[in-house]
C-alpha cells in the first residue's frame, strides 16, 4: 500500500525524479549521532499536524535515523536526502535548519509552508553545495529568485511549482549547466523567458506552464537536444513553432496549448518518433495537418481550437495503435472524413466538432470491437444516413451528431439496445426523424438533446428516466400538455421545450423537488398563470406564450436568477417591486405585454445596479420615468419604446455611463433634445421617435461626443429648424469614407458580465446549453448596422443614410429636404438561427 502510494506520487513527477526516489529507499546505513540530533532539532522546530503526519511523527531517538521515513544517508551515515513533503507543516523557520545539512543532495519540501522571501530562501539553500534536487512546490515562497542559486552547480532538478514568485525568470538559471528538470508551473512569472535555458544541454523537462504573464518564443532547438517534456501551456508564448522542433527526437510530451502560437505546423513534427502526448490546442495555428504515422507511441493528440485547414488523409493516422484521444474540434478541416479512424484499436475519444467535414460517413467494420467512448461530430456538413456502424460502438457514452445534414429515421429503441453505456445523446438540428417506439429507459442517460427531430410527443421512456441532467426537446412538434412528471426529475438542471405547440402545464405544482436552474419554454401556446417551480432558477424564458399572470412576489421566488424573459405574453398587472430584490439579475425583458402602472422606481436605483439589459417596451406603462438612476447604473440597453410614459428623459440617466441603446420612442415625453446624455460615449442607438420632443436638434457647449452613435431616430416629434451639419460631423461612427468600410461598425453586443474576458452576449442561451463550453464566442449575435434613420422636420418625415457612405453623403446634400422613406427601425428581441443554433438576439425589425 505504502509503495503504491509513493510510486503513484512520483509517477506524477517527471520520470527523471524516479531515479532519485530510488536512492532514498535503498541507501541504508547507520546514522551519525550529530545527524540524528540535527534532524530531531529540525522536527522540534517545526509546527505540523501530528494526526496527518506520516513521516515526522515517527522520528525518535530509539531508531537509526537513516531508517526514518523521508531520510536517506550516505554509506558513511550522513543525511544526503530529506523528504518532508506533504507533512502539513505550517510553521517553523525552515531556512534556518536546512543550512546545517551541508552534504545533502536531495531536498523535498513540497507543501511545507516556508513562507520566505526570495532572497532569504535562496541564500539558505545555496549553502547546500552538493544539492542535486531541490523540490519546494506549494511552499508559499516569494520571489524574485536570487543569483545565489547559481552556487548550486550540481543542481539537476529545480521544482518550484505553485509558488507566487511574481517575477521574471532570470537568465542566470541558464548558468546551471547540469539542469535536467526545471519546473516553475503556476509561479506568477512574467517578462520574457530567457532563450538560453532552451539551450541547456542536459535539459529534459521544462514546465513553465500556467504563467499567463510569461512571454517568449521558441528558438532553434539544437540537434542533439535532450528535451523530452515541454509544457508551456497557459502562457503568452507566441510566434511560430520552428522547424527545428523535429530535432527533438526524444520528445515524448509537448504541451503548448493555450498560448499565442501562430503560423503553420512544421512538417518536421512528423519526425518525432517518441511522441506520446501532443497538445497544441487553443492557438492560432493555420495550414494543413502534418502526418503522425511515424509517431507510433502517440496516445494523445489535441489540436483543437486552431485555424487548421485542409483535409484529413487517413494515412496520417495509419498504424497508430496506441492512439487514445484525437481532438480536432473547432478548426477548418474539410473534405470527407476517413472512416478508417474509427478502426484505430485503442481510440477512445474522437472529437471533430466545428469543422467543415462533408459528404457521407462510410460504414466501417468491426465497430463492436472498438474502444470508442466519446464521439462528437457535431457542427459539420455530414450528409446522408448515419452509418449503422456508429450504433455498433457499444462502449459509447457520448454521441453528438448535432447540426449536420444527416437524414433518415432513427428509432430510439435501436440506440438503446445497442448503446447500453450512453450518457449523452445529441441528434439535434439535422434532417432526422426520431421515432420514439418504446418506453424502456436508457440505463445511464444524463444528457438528451433532440432539438428539431420532428418529435410529435414527449418520448415516453423519459418518464422512467431517473438520471437526467439536461433535456432539450425544443423545435419539435410536440402538442398539448407538459406532463407533471417532467418537473419531478431529481437532478434535471436544464430543460428546453421551446418552440413546440404546448398549450398547458399539468399540475399540481406543489412539493416539486426540482434542481432546475434553466427553463426555456418560449414560443409555445402556454396559457393560464405562469408557474415558477424552483428557487434555483438562473435562466427563465417564458416569452411568446399566452401566460396571463405572474406569481406574486416573483422576485422572492427566484432570488438567484440572472436572466428573465417574459415578453410577448398577456401579463397585465403592475410590475412587482420584488423583482428588484433579485440582486443577481442582469437581463430583464418584460416587453410586449400589458403591464400597467408606473415603472417601479427601484428598477432604476442602486438596488438594481446589476441590471445590464432592461426592456419594458410595448406595455401600458404610464407616469414619469423616475429621476433616480444611480451612479452605479450599469445598463447597456434601456428600451421603453411604445408605452404611455410622460414627462422628460430623467437627467440622472446620464449616470448610466455604459449605455449603448436608449429607446424611448412612441411615448408621450415632452422634452428637448437630450444633450445631457452626451457624456455617454458608448451610446450607439438613440430612438426618440414619436414623442413630443421640441426645439433644435444639436447641442452647443456640451462636452463629449457620441463617437459610436450609429442610429438616431428623432422622427415624428416637434423639433424645429435645420439639421446642424456640425452635429453629424461629430458623430464619427456615422461616417465612413469607403463604401466597404464596414469593419468599424462592429456588431452591437452586450458584455453582461463585468469581466471582459467572457463577452457573454445574448447568445447565452446556447452557451449555457452547450454541452462543452465552446470557447469561441465569435459568433456574437447582434444588430447588423442599419443604414437609415428618420427625422421629422415639422413638414414630414425623411430619412438619411445612417452610415454616411460617400455616395450617400452626396445624396444627402442634394436631397436632404425631400427624401421620403418609411423604414423605421424598432429594437426588439427576436429569435434567429445561425449555424443551426437558435439565438435570442436584438435586432431591428420594421414596423
Ligand atoms: C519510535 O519510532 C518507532 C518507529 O516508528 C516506534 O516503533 C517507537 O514506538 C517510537 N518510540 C517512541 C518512544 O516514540
Ligand atoms: C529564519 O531564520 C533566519 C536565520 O536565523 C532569519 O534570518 C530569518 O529572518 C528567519 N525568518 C523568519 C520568517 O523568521
Ligand atoms: C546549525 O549551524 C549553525 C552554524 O552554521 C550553528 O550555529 C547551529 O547551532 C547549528 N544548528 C544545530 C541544530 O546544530
Ligand atoms: C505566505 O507568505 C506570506 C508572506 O510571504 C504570508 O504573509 C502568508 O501568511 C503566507 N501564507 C500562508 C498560508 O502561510
Ligand atoms: C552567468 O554566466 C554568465 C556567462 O558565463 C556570466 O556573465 C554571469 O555573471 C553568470 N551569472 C551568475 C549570476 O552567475
Ligand atoms: C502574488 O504576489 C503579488 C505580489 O506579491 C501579489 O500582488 C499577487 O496578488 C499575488 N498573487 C496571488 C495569486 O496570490
Ligand atoms: C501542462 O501544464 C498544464 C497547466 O499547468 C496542465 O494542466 C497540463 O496537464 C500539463 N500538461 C502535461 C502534459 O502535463
Ligand atoms: C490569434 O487570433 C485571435 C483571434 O483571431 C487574435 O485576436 C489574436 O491577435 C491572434 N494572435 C496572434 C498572436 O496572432
Ligand atoms: C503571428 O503573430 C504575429 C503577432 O501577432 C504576427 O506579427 C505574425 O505575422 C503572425 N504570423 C503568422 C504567420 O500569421
Ligand atoms: C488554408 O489557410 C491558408 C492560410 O490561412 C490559406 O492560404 C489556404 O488557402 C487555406 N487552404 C485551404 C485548402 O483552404
Ligand atoms: C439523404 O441525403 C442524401 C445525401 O444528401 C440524399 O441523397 C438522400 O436523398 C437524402 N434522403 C432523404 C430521405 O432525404
Ligand atoms: C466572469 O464572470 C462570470 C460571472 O461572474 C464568471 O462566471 C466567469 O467565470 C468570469 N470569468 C473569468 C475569466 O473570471
Amino acid at each position: 500500500m505504502k509503495t503504491t502510494l509513493i510510486l503513484w506520487f512520483y509517477l506524477l513527477l517527471p520520470l527523471s525524479l524516479l531515479n532519485f526516489t530510488y536512492t532514498i529507499n535503498i541507501v541504508t546505513s547507520q546514522c551519525l549521532g550529530h545527524q540524528q540530533s540535527l534532524l530531531l532539532h529540525l522536527k522540534n522546530g517545526l509546527i505540523f499536524n501530528p494526526a496527518k503526519s506520516k513521516k515526522l511523527i515517527h522520528w525518535n531517538h530509539t531508531d537509526d535515523c537513516c531508517q526514518w521515513k523521508g531520510v536517506a544517508c550516505s554509506t558513511k551515515g550522513n543525511v544526503i536526502a530529506l523528504d518532508i513533503s506533504h507533512e502539513f507543516i505550517t510553521g517553523g523557520n525552515l531556512t534556518k535548519f536546512v543550512k546545517n545539512f551541508t552534504r545533502i543532495k536531495e531536498l523535498y519540501l513540497d507543501g511545507v509552508e516556508i513562507s520566505a522571501k526570495g532572497e532569504e530562501w535562496c541564500h539558505a539553500v545555496s549553502s547546500l553545495k552538493s544539492l542535486r534536487v531541490l523540490s519546494m512546490s506549494s511552499s508559499n515562497l516569494s520571489g524574485p529568485l536570487d543569483p545565489s542559486l547559481t552556487k548550486l552547480q550540481s543542481l539537476s532538478v529545480l521544482q518550484l511549482d505553485h509558488n507566487n514568485l511574481s517575477s521574471p525568470v532570470p537568465d542566470y538559471l541558464g548558468n546551471l549547466s547540469g539542469l535536467s528538470t526545471l519546473q516553475l508551473r503556476s509561479c506568477g512569472l512574467s517578462g520574457v523567458f530567457p532563450k538560453n535555458i532552451f539551450q541547456l544541454p542536459s535539459l529534459q523537462v521544462l514546465d513553465v506552464s500556467d504563467n499567463q504573464g510569461l512571454h517568449g518564443s521558441l528558438t532553434n532547438f539544437p540537434n542533439q537536444a535532450s528535451l523530452t517534456h515541454l509544457n508551456l501551456s497557459h502562457t503568452n508564448f507566441s510566434g511560430p513553432i520552428p522547424d527545428s522542433i523535429g530535432n527533438l527526437k526524444r520528445f515524448s510530451t509537448l504541451d503548448l496549448s493555450n498560448c499565442q502560437f501562430n503560423g503553420t505546423l512544421p512538417n518536421s513534427i512528423s519526425n518525432l518518433a517518441q511522441l506520446v502526448y501532443l497538445d497544441l490546442s487553443f492557438n492560432n495555428l493555420t495550414g494543413p495537418l502534418p502526418s503522425f504515422n511515424r509517431s507510433k507511441a502517440l496516445k494523445t493528440l489535441y489540436l483543437n481550437h486552431n485555424y487548421l485547414n485542409g483535409t484529413l488523409p487517413s494515412t496520417h493516422f495509419e498504424g497508430l495503435t496506441n492512439l487514445v484521444s484525437i481532438n480536432l474540434e473547432v478548426n477548418s478541416l474539410h473534405g470527407r472524413f476517413p472512416s478508417s479512424l474509427f478502426s484505430l484499436p485503442s481510440l477512445q475519444l474522437l472529437f471533430l466538432a466545428n469543422n467543415r467535414f462533408d459528404g457521407q460517413l462510410d460504414e466501417f467494420p468491426n465497430g463492436s470491437f472498438s474502444s470508442i467512448e466519446m464521439l462528437d461530430l457535431s457542427d459539420n456538413n455530414f450528409q446522408g444516413h448515419i452509418p449503422m456502424s456508429i450504433f455498433q460502438l457499444k462502449r459509447l457514452n457520448l454521441l453528438q451528431l448535432s447540426t449536420n445534414k444527416f437524414n433518415g429515421t432513427i428509432k430510439l429503441s435501436m440506440i438503446r439496445q445497442r448503446l447500453q453505456n450512453l450518457a449523452t445523446l445529441d441528434l439535434s438540428h439535422n434532417n432526422l426523424s426520431v421515432v420514439d417506439d418504446n418506453d424502456i429507459p436508457f440505463p445511464k442517460l444524463n444528457n438528451f438533446w433532440l432539438a428539431s427531430c420532428k418529435l410529435g410527443t414527449f418520448p415516453s421512456f423519459l418518464r422512467n428516466q431517473s438520471s437526467l441532467l439536461y433535456l432539450d426537446l425544443s423545435s419539435n412538434q410536440i402538442e398539448g400538455t407538459i406532463p407533471n412528471w417532467i418537473w419531478r426529475f431529481e437532478f434535471l438542471a436544464a430543460l428546453n421545450l421551446s418552440q413546440n405547440s404546448l398549450t398547458d402545464m399539468e399540475g399540481p405544482f406543489q412539493n416539486l423537488s426540482s434542481a432546475m436552474f434553466l427553463l426555456d419554454l418560449h414560443d409555445n401556446q402556454l396559457q393560464g398563470p405562469a408557474h415558477i417551480f424552483t428557487k434555483n432558477m438562473v435562466y427563465l424564458d417564458y416569452s411568446n406564450n399566452r401566460f396571463s399572470s405572474i406569481p406574486a412576489k416573483i422576485g422572492d421566488s427566484i432570488p438567484f436568477s440572472i436572466y428573465i424573459f417574459l415578453s410577448g405574453n398577456n401579463f397585465h398587472e403592475k410590475i412587482d417591486e420584488s423583482i428588484c430584490n433579485i440582486s443577481t439579475l442582469r437581463v430583464l425583458d418584460l416587453s410586449h405585454n400589458g403591464f400597467i402602472g408606473n415603472i417601479p422606481e427601484c428598477l432604476t436605483t442602486r438596488k438594481s445596479s446589476s441590471l445590464k439589459l432592461l426592456s419594458l417596451a410595448g406595455n401600458k406603462l404610464s407616469g414619469q420615468i423616475s429621476d433616480t438612476f444611480s451612479t452605479s447604473c450599469d445598463l447597456r440597453l434601456l428600451d421603453l419604446n411604445g408605452n404611455l410614459l410622460e414627462g422628460t428623459i430623467p437627467k440622472s440617466l446620464a449616470n448610466c455611463q455604459n449605455l449603448q441603446v436608449l429607446n424611448v420612442g412612441n411615448n408621450q415625453l415632452i422634452d428637448e433634445f437630450p444633450c445631457f446624455l452626451k457624456n455617454i460615449s458608448t451610446l450607439r442607438v438613440m430612438v426618440l421617435r414619436s414623442n413630443k420632443f421640441y426645439g433644435h436638434i444639436g447641442c452647443s457647449n456640451v462636452i463629449g461626443n457620441w463617437e459610436k452613435l450609429q442610429i438616431v431616430d428623432v422622427a415624428a416629434n416637434k423639433f424645429s429648424g435645420m439639421l446642424p451639419k456640425t452635429l453629424f460631423q461629430s458623430w464619427k461612427a456615422l461616417m465612413s469614407d469607403k463604401d466597404d468600410d464596414m469593419s468599424r461598425f462592429d456588431h452591437l453586443s452586450f458584455d453582461i458580465y463585468d469581466n471582459n474576458t467572457s463577452s457573454v452576449t445574448l447568445e447565452t442561451i446556447t452557451t449555457i446549453y452547450s454541452k462543452k463550453s465552446k470557447l469561441k464566442l465569435a459568433e456574437v449575435v447582434s444588430i447588423e448596422p442599419l443604414y437609415v434613420l428618420g427625422f421629422t422636420f415639422g413638414f414630414g418625415i425623411f430619412m438619411m443614410p445612417l452610415i454616411l457612405w460617400k455616395k450617400w453623403r452626396l445624396w444627402y446634400s442634394k436631397k436632404v429636404d425631400d427624401a421620403l422613406y418609411k423604414i423605421v427601425p424598432q429594437l426588439d428581441f427576436v429569435y434567429e438561427r445561425r449555424g443551426g443554433k437558435r439565438y435570442r438576439s436584438l435586432r431591428w425589425k420594421p414596423y
